[in-house]
C-alpha cells in the first residue's frame, strides 16, 4: 500500500484540506480577485532552469547563514501569517516552537491569534514582528507590512462569510462582532486594524522610536527599493503578499533582481511568494535573494500536523535545497550563483 505520508510540502495542502472546515482552508490558500498573482508566484518559478556544474566535491554542504546578524541553520524563514489557531489549537506557540527547534527566525504577524507576548514566552526562537510594542518581549525587528493600506479583496472569504476569530494584539482595540446582517467580518475587522494613511513619514517616526532595525515587507519596485534604503530600512522583502493584495502584481521571483540591484548590496533582500520546493530557494538566491520566507506552506503544517508539522514542512525544504547545492555544485550558499539559473528574460537576450 502507498504511504499517505506526505514527501514533499505540496502534499501537506491536500492534508489540510482534509484537516480544515472549508471556510479556514479557503482563508488560508485563497487569494485577491482573479488569484491571477497568486498563481503567477508559483508558476514563475517553474520557468526558471538551474545550470548545475559537475564535478565539485559536494561531500559537505552548508546551508547557514546570517539574517540582520542572528545565525539561522539555513535560509528559509517562517512569514508571517494571521490566525494560526484556526489551524490548530496551539496556534503561533507550536509555529513558534518549531521555528526554533528547526534554528531558524518567525516574524509573528500582526494578526496572530495568541499576543506578542504569550508566543515570547513560549519559546527561545528569534523572532522578528510587526510593530514597536514588540521591543519589550525580546522581538529583534519590527517587519512593517506596507503592501496593505486596505484589506485586498478575496473572494473566497466574502462567499464563505468568513468570520474573524480573536487576534490577540488588537483586543480591546476593535471590535470581533459579526455585522448585523451576518456576513463575513472579515474586511471590516482587518480594515478597522489597517492604516491608509501610512507613508514613508511614517518609517522615519518608526525608525526615530524604535531601536530594533526594521524591514519593510512589499516592496516589489525598483523605485520603492531606492527609497527604502534612503529612509533607513534594514532590509526588503519583496512580496506580493502571497497575491492577497494587489492582483496582477508581478510575480516576486521576476522582480528580485530588479530589487537586488537597486539596493546595491546595501541591505539584504529578501522574497517570498510561491516558495515550495528547496529548488525555488536556490533560483531565489541565484537572483540575489538572502533568505526566504515560507507562507502557506506552513499552514498547512500546522493544520494538517500541529507542531511537527511545522517542522517537517522547514525540513522538507531544508533537505530539498541541501540536495539542489550538491546536484548544482554548490557547497556553500555563497557559491550559489545568477550564471547557476536561468530565467524567461535570459532565453529572450
Ligand atoms: C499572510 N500574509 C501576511 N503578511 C503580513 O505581512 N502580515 C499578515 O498578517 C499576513 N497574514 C497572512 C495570512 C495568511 C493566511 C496568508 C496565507 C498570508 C502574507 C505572508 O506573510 C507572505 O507574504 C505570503 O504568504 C507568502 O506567500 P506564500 O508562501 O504563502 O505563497
Amino acid at each position: 500500500t502507498m504511504s499517505s505520508e506526505p514527501v514533499n510540502v505540496n502534499e501537506f495542502k491536500a492534508l489540510a484540506e482534509r484537516a480544515l472546515p472549508k471556510m479556514y482552508f479557503e482563508f488560508y490558500a485563497g487569494g485577491a480577485e482573479d488569484e491571477h498573482t497568486l498563481k503567477a508566484n508559483e508558476e514563475a518559478y517553474q520557468r526558471i532552469t538551474i545550470r548545475p556544474r559537475v564535478l565539485v566535491d559536494v561531500s559537505r554542504i552548508d546551508m547557514s547563514t546570517r539574517m540582520l546578524g542572528y545565525s539561522i541553520s539555513s535560509p528559509i524563514m517562517v512569514a508571517p501569517s494571521g490566525l494560526h489557531k484556526l489551524a490548530n489549537p496551539e496556534g503561533e506557540l507550536a509555529t513558534a516552537r518549531a521555528a526554533a527547534a528547526s534554528n531558524t527566525i518567525m516574524i509573528l504577524s500582526f494578526g496572530s491569534s495568541y499576543s506578542v507576548e504569550e508566543v515570547a514566552a513560549s519559546c527561545n526562537a528569534v523572532r522578528f514582528f510587526q510593530l514597536y510594542r514588540a521591543e519589550r518581549s525580546g522581538y529583534k525587528a519590527i517587519v512593517l507590512t506596507v503592501d496593505c493600506p486596505r484589506m485586498g479583496r478575496r473572494e473566497a472569504d466574502i462567499k464563505n462569510r468568513m468570520i474573524v476569530s480573536k487576534q490577540k494584539n488588537v483586543e480591546g482595540l476593535v471590535s470581533t462582532e459579526v455585522d448585523a446582517d451576518g456576513g463575513s467580518n472579515l474586511e471590516a475587522y482587518v480594515n478597522s486594524t489597517l492604516d491608509p494613511s501610512l507613508s514613508w513619514k511614517d518609517v522615519a517616526w518608526l525608525k526615530s522610536i524604535t531601536k530594533l532595525p526594521i524591514l519593510l515587507k512589499g516592496i516589489i519596485t525598483h523605485e520603492d527599493a531606492r527609497i527604502a534604503v534612503e529612509v533607513g530600512a534594514a532590509g526588503v522583502i519583496v512580496s506580493n503578499h502571497g497575491g492577497r493584495q494587489l492582483d496582477y502584481s508581478p510575480a516576486t521571483i521576476n522582480v528580485v533582481e530588479e530589487v537586488v540591484h537597486a539596493v546595491k548590496g546595501k541591505i539584504p533582500v529578501i522574497v517570498d511568494g510561491g516558495v515550495r520546493r528547496g529548488t525555488d530557494v536556490f533560483k531565489a538566491l541565484a537572483l540575489g535573494a538572502q533568505a526566504v520566507l515560507v507562507g502557506r506552506p506552513i499552514l498547512y503544517g500546522l493544520a494538517a500536523k500541529g507542531e511537527h508539522g511545522v517542522k517537517q514542512v522547514i525540513q522538507m525544504l531544508k533537505e530539498e535545497l541541501e540536495l539542489a547545492m550538491a546536484l548544482a555544485g554548490c557547497t556553500s550558499l555563497k557559491d550559489i550563483t545568477r550564471s547557476h539559473v536561468r530565467t524567461e528574460r535570459d532565453r529572450c537576450q
